[in-house]
């Protein structure tokens, strides 16, 4: 039941009136309401949440009666592990212990609902291990949509259970993972564990599965629940709990046949809600402004911003300490926090601080991770979120507004510890009018081809009649079968090519395990394994801002004549002559973590190929046709991201005529009639980024069913003009000896 009050005018001149004077700069825009976080769960006849009476007598059997030593490792308990004890012990989830382990022994599945910050994520497979609910040689996986949080919450609970991480307690993301022998509990991406059902789909290596961060309904949770209650069916012994922060348990609950619910009351403080009066022209500028004025003007209390991306959050991070200091407020501690930023510097975030600390975050600190003493919350509105155009094939990460929900969870985060104060960088009347209710699932908004693809690889062909929570548009359903046909990893018959089998097994997009699958028939699968690991890494060019221009002068000196794709292939061959030397790395501003990594996952890479007998060739490098296979062997995977030279330095891509421009990092010194492209990166102009120069010949070559489809009328006239010219220009020019399999195409 909804408690959300009325905003209430008198309200806000009251509580605002000490401050007034003081809070002319910023906040005089800002209006309170009174619109507060109401994060009770609705009722549901389904459960009870009054607590057993024999409600301790589980905690007091484990942790009571404790004899001083460890049962997983046999050592003596730290000092460490009771202090932390005695903060689990305060979590709003020990409370209903024993009724959660109740719950769970006489029901399958279990729908788990409770605030953020009240000891899911860390207790509950606490719960389940000490239970006894995970069989003896098993384990119990925890999915997380975010590498950052499995990996920082896999670090927390070995530190409550007083274990290494990476032995008993161990985690597994994309490329990266830490378990052994002993794992019983395992922190992962949802992504990962998809993967792992591919190899073994019935789970058999866990007892119980636990589906966090449910209500965030990403594309990999939305398909596992449909795998996963197939496997319930016929594995009886499995349990399943489905976790969500958020209200919309219902739609859980029915999905898995009615199952059991259970909420666990937040303790959460009130937080008063202000908005701007005015829509803002530059939300990072207020957020800077905002922040200030808080530390100005605000009793102690730890900030933190909600902001989209790396560069912003670097950026505002800098702005705000250094104009703090230049204003002389006292000292402010800022913080960033975003996936791609090393594990030492995200502990940081869960520090204390002999002053008020500032955290710059991605959506992750929304409800992925808790950050305790947070008092203020700066919402600006705004995340990265997928969108995919089915009809122009095109998947952007676009900066866009977020839902009523999120706003009410981000705001939910100043209430943790006390009551706290929510600055919302938009009007009450966007709020209410601009922002959709719930964040709409993944599946509907996502490119679906690389799912697909391993949905196809479990036996599941029958997608029409896959059991989704929320069916995905016919449409994005029938394009991404459609460009893993033209990927060649599908048949006519739509059914899994050689091709497909392996391209599945690579934790990458189908365009860059098509390259690697096709890597050796252009006789460079090495140089094409390091490009595609190189592109699977943060950017490895690093640009400090009171340094740019030498940074941009000293990747020059990698850059390739021919494009970007193969400039990465030259920062990863010096990398290795430098002996992965780190002061190399910094005097040609390279981040050496990066390219760390990078050799890494080439390894990974390298052995899938191997395992699937693809040889691991490389082409003469002084011969004319070394880079030009290299060329022609990224056009057999992304010839779908094609743009084409249509004056100076405009490009239109092909298919949807979308005017772009190479991305002002692009090494090419010329521009070429056509290039491929890694990413389309949509700001207040459209560019290219890492681009590659090609020839219209080989896209033809490589994928004359996709060519062939863009002459369909639905396409863009320019686009089919365009074809038809170049075609005519290749009859009339090209020697067919060069091209055999040309001849036919073009004849056709
Ligand atoms: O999953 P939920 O949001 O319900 O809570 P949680 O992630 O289990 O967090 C419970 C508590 O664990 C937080 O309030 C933090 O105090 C603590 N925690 C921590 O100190 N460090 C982490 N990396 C994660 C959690
Ligand atoms: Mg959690």
């Amino acid at each position: 039941m909804s408690k959300k009050r009325e905003s209430s005018e008198d309200f806000t001149e009251k509580s605002n009136n000490n401050k007034q004077q003081k809070d002319k700069d910023s906040k005089k825009k800002m209006k309170k309401s009174h619109d507060d976080i109401d994060n009770s769960v609705e009722e549901s006849t389904t459960t009870t949440t009054t607590n057993n009476n024999n409600n301790d007598s589980i905690k007091t059997e484990i942790y009571d009666n404790d004899d001083g030593i460890n049962k997983c490792t046999g050592k003596k308990y730290s000092k460490r592990y009771y202090d932390i004890l005695e903060k689990r012990k305060l979590l709003p989830v020990w409370e209903q212990r024993s009724e959660f382990i109740n719950k769970l022994k006489s029901s399958q599945v279990l729908v788990l609902v409770g605030e953020t910050g009240s000891g899911k994520t860390t207790q509950i497979p606490q719960f389940v291990f000490e239970a006894g609910f995970v069989e003896k040689g098993t384990m119990v996986g925890v999915t997380q949509p975010r590498r950052v949080a499995a990996l920082s919450v896999a670090k927390r609970v070995s530190e409550e259970m007083d274990v290494v991480l990476g032995e008993e307690v161990g985690y597994s993301i994309r490329f990266e993972e830490l378990t052994s022998e002993k794992t019983f509990m395992k922190y992962m991406t949802d992504g990962m564990l998809l993967r792992e059902s591919m190899a073994d789909p019935l789970l058999k290596k866990y007892s119980v599965i636990i589906l966090d961060e449910a209500h965030e309904r990403t594309l990999s949770t939305d398909i596992l629940f449909g795998l996963i209650k197939g496997v319930l069916q016929k594995r009886k012994d499995l349990k399943l709990v489905v976790m969500s922060a958020t209200l919309d348990a219902g739609k859980f609950q029915k999905y898995f046949n009615d199952a059991p619910l259970m909420k666990v009351p937040g303790r959460l403080h009130p937080v008063e809600i202000y908005y701007t009066q005015e829509p803002e022209r530059d939300y990072l500028d207020a957020a800077v402004r905002t922040v200030l004025s808080i530390h100005q003007d605000e009793d102690a209390g730890d900030i933190l911003v909600f902001l989209t991306g790396e560069d912003e959050i670097e950026e505002t991070c800098t702005r705000v300490a250094r104009e703090a200091k230049q204003m002389q407020l006292p000292p402010i501690t800022c913080l960033p926090l975003y996936s791609t930023l090393p594990m030492s510097q995200q502990s940081k975030i869960f520090d204390n601080y002999p002053h008020r600390k500032c955290i710059f975050s991605t959506n992750i600190a929304e409800t992925s991770l808790t950050i305790d003493g947070i008092v203020y919350v700066v919402d600006p509105g705004f995340s990265k979120q997928k969108t995919y155009n089915p009809r122009s094939r095109i998947e952007s990460l676009l900066v866009s507004p977020i839902s009523q929900a999120s706003a009410k969870q981000r705001a939910g985060r100043a209430g943790r510890t006390r009551p706290g104060k929510c600055f919302r960088l938009y009007t009450e009347k966007s709020f209410k009018k601009n922002l959709p209710v719930q964040t709409y699932p993944e599946i509907l908004r996502a490119n679906l081809s690389t799912v697909i693809l391993q949905l196809k690889k479990l036996g599941v062909d029958d997608l029409v009649h896959f059991d989704f929570m929320d069916p995905p548009i016919p449409e994005t359903l029938m394009r991404a079968l459609e460009v893993l046909h033209y990927l060649g990893a599908l048949d006519d018959e739509g059914e899994l090519t050689k091709d497909g089998e392996i391209m599945a097994e690579f934790p990458l997009d189908p365009q860059l395990s098509k390259i690697l699958v096709s890597s050796a028939r252009y006789n460079c699968s090495n140089e094409v394994l390091t490009i595609a690991a190189m592109l699977s890494v943060p950017n490895v060019f690093h640009r400090p801002k009171d340094n740019r221009r030498d940074a941009d002068q000293t990747k020059k000196l990698f850059d390739h004549i021919d494009g970007d794709h193969l400039t990465l292939l030259n920062v990863y061959h010096s990398f290795k002559q430098s002996g992965e030397n780190t002061t190399w790395c910094y005097d040609n501003y390279l981040n050496y973590r990066a390219i760390k990594q990078a050799t890494n996952v080439r390894s990974q890479l390298a052995r899938i190929l191997s395992r699937f007998g693809v040889p691991l060739v490389s082409g003469d490098i002084n011969s004319r046709d070394y880079y030009i296979n290299i060329r022609k062997c990224l056009v057999s995977g992304f010839f779908m991201q094609a743009a084409r030279l249509e004056k100076k330095n405009e490009y239109f891509t092909l298919g949807d005529e979308q005017k772009v421009m190479l991305h002002p990092s692009c090494g090419l010194d010329r521009r070429p009639d056509w290039v491929i492209y890694n990413e389309l990166v949509l700001t207040s102009s459209n560019y290219l980024r890492t681009a590659t120069d090609i020839k219209f010949e080989w896209l033809l070559e490589s994928a004359p069913h996709y060519i062939d489809s863009l002459l369909d009328p639905s396409v863009p006239q320019k686009t089919r003009q365009n074809i038809e010219r170049a075609k005519k220009y290749i009859a009339m020019t090209t020697s067919f000896t060069d091209y055999p399999k040309l001849k036919s195409i073009i004849e056709k």
